[in-house]
């Protein structure tokens, strides 16, 4: 039996990340061919969510049911043990993939050729530089018509703010696209477009070598070569330390949709990618050979169906062995619980299992007790920090429309809130609920849900809003003449936090020159 410290070594938990329609679906699906995991093309098809561009959210949520089996998505790959995380790809859901991404430990950005660097992938690589993530990137589509690699490069150095390194490298793009020669391993596959057999290992001893001006022509040989010398003109060594530390992303080129380029990332990303690192914790740091388990609830699945309440609470695994059945303090209640039916994800299908280690996911059926965060552990008084909450783009004012039912009109939007639906703003002033989402489509979810699950009737008031600001200051008197001067516009978040709601982009530069010591924050952690 693999020991402890094996299971963690083989382990990689990683999400694939991009804008929509760049080929995420498609590549997590030629990733799950390759572990053996699927046998069909189209098997993965969650995350078409976000073709439903309107607010047929209903039919969102049907999907999204779906989704629980494919949230993570558990394979071997030789030695291997891979835990894909999905991550939803409507925009509107963004929050629901930041806190995914403090699950993982390493990500794959996929960026399409042709459209560059788009705004979801930049929001979501903030959040993988604030915890130092490390990052691959795909290149994908270069089967079609795109921009010249080293604009890519530029680009993704400028809009993504992390020096990237190609450890693979396209012999033209589009129609004329021939294939890539991989400089990792030094090696050159070449594009056929048939779906029958895409690729053609050409046997090379180096970029010299007269077989590549063979396959691919002369003159794409000599330009082949003269790209690379100026990529090692250009570019550093590659680091695989550099990498590890998120200072460095490696790139590579591809098509999913022809599984071209596709074993190359895989294989180089079980090499390289980090196995499960430590994780902090507000006591201490918490190493994932540690014996005892310890993990936190990262995500919360409610069901959709008001006949079964239930909801998944997914566990991260952070350090030791996780055992059904075995009695786990929920930090923040300071229960003691056992779980008698936590589930796996392999292969898209879920099994009740009997352990997991540091990197696996565990579906744990709650019916109320988690919330977003909570940490789970053998009896250590551990409390891991999850992701700050960001600024929401959209505020509304939440009202009661029935007064016979405000108990559970209260209870919904808490328990709602606890999953992580939305944020929740207090007004100081006149006491008045605020929810902030990402979306318009988060405002349908709660009011349906809140009707369905807790027979709670509410209606939407605008309130036009520019951003929520945590705000602090070294100097109290200043912090409290600002609460004073604001107190219109001053609310608390749920953990009682104070927040500035400001109302337009000048009012705010106007507080910032009228208190230059009050520091202003788009999110709840400094
Ligand atoms: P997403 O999850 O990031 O949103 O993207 P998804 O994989 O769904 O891909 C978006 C579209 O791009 C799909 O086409 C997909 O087939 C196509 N695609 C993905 N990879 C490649 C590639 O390497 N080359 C080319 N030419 N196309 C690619 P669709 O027509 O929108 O969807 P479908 O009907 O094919 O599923």
């Amino acid at each position: 039996m693999a020991s402890l410290a094996e299971e963690i070594k083989r382990r990689r938990t990683f999400a694939i990340i991009s804008h929509p329609d760049a080929g995420k679906t498609t590549l997590t699906e030629k990733l799950l061919l390759f572990g053996g995991a699927i046998h069909i093309a189209g098997a993965v098809k969650s995350n078409k969510i976000k073709k439903t561009a309107t607010s047929d959210w209903m039919e969102i949520e049907k999907q999204r049911g779906i989704s629980v089996a494919t949230s993570v998505m558990g394979f071997n790959y030789g030695d291997y043990k891979i835990n894909i995380l999905d991550t939803p790809g409507h925009q509107d859901f963004a929050e629901d993939t930041y806190r995914t991404l403090t699950a993982v430990d390493s990500v794959i950005i996929v960026v399409d050729v042709a459209k560059g660097v788009e705004q979801q992938t930049r929001r979501l690589m903030e959040v993988c530089r604030m915890r130092n993530t490390p990052v691959i990137i795909f290149v994908n589509k270069l089967d079609r018509e795109g921009r010249d690699p080293f604009e890519i490069l530029d680009e993704l150095e400028a809009e993504l703010k992390i020096s990237v390194r190609p450890l693979s490298w396209p012999i033209n793009i589009g129609a004329k696209f021939k294939g890539v020669y991989n400089i990792y391993e030094q090696s050159l596959d070449l594009f056929t477009p048939n779906k029958q057999k895409v690729s053609e290992r050409v046997e090379i001893d180096n970029v010299n070598d007269a077989r590549i001006d063979d396959a691919v022509g002369e003159k794409d040989a000599q330009k082949l070569r003269d790209d690379l010398e100026l990529i090692e003109g250009v570019y550093p060594e590659f680091n695989v330390e550099d990498y590890r530390a998120g200072l460095v992303a490696p790139v590579f080129f591809g098509s999913a949709l022809n599984t071209f380029g596709v074993k190359e990332l895989l294989d180089c990303f079980v090499e390289i990618a980090p196995s499960p690192k430590p994780v902090t914790a507000e006591e201490r740091t918490v190493e994932p050979y540690e014996e005892q388990f310890s993990g936190f609830v990262f995500k919360i699945h409610a069901n959709m169906d008001p006949n079964h309440r239930s909801c998944i609470a997914f566990v991260k695994v952070c350090s030791g062995k996780f055992e059904r059945n075995a009695p786990y303090r929920h930090i923040r209640s300071g229960k003691v619980l056992r779980f008698a039916a936590p589930t796996a994800f392999m292969a898209q299908k879920k099994s009740i299992v009997d352990e997991a280690y540091p990197g696996d996911i565990v579906g744990i059926p709650d019916t109320g007790t988690f919330k977003i965060g909570d940490t789970l552990t053998e009896g250590e008084m551990l409390h891991y920090k999850g992701l700050p909450s960001f600024s929401p783009e959209m505020f509304k004012y939440i009202e009661n429309t029935d007064p016979m039912k405000s108990k559970q009109l209260e209870k919904g939007i808490q328990q709602l809130m606890d999953e992580g639906v939305a944020q929740l703003f207090i007004n100081q002033f006149n006491g008045r609920k605020i929810i902030g989402t990402v979306g318009q489509l988060q405002f349908e979810v709660i009011q349906y849900r809140l009707l369905n699950e807790y027979g709670a009737q509410c209606r939407w008031e605008p309130i036009s809003l520019h951003k929520a600001c945590w705000i602090e200051s070294d100097n109290p008197e200043d912090l409290a003449a600002f609460k004073k001067r604001k107190y219109q516009f001053m609310a608390v978040d749920k953990e009682g936090r104070d927040v500035f709601l400001a109302d337009s982009g000048y009012v705010l530069s106007m507080a910032r020159q009228d208190f230059p010591t009050i520091r202003f924050h788009f999110s709840s952690e400094f």
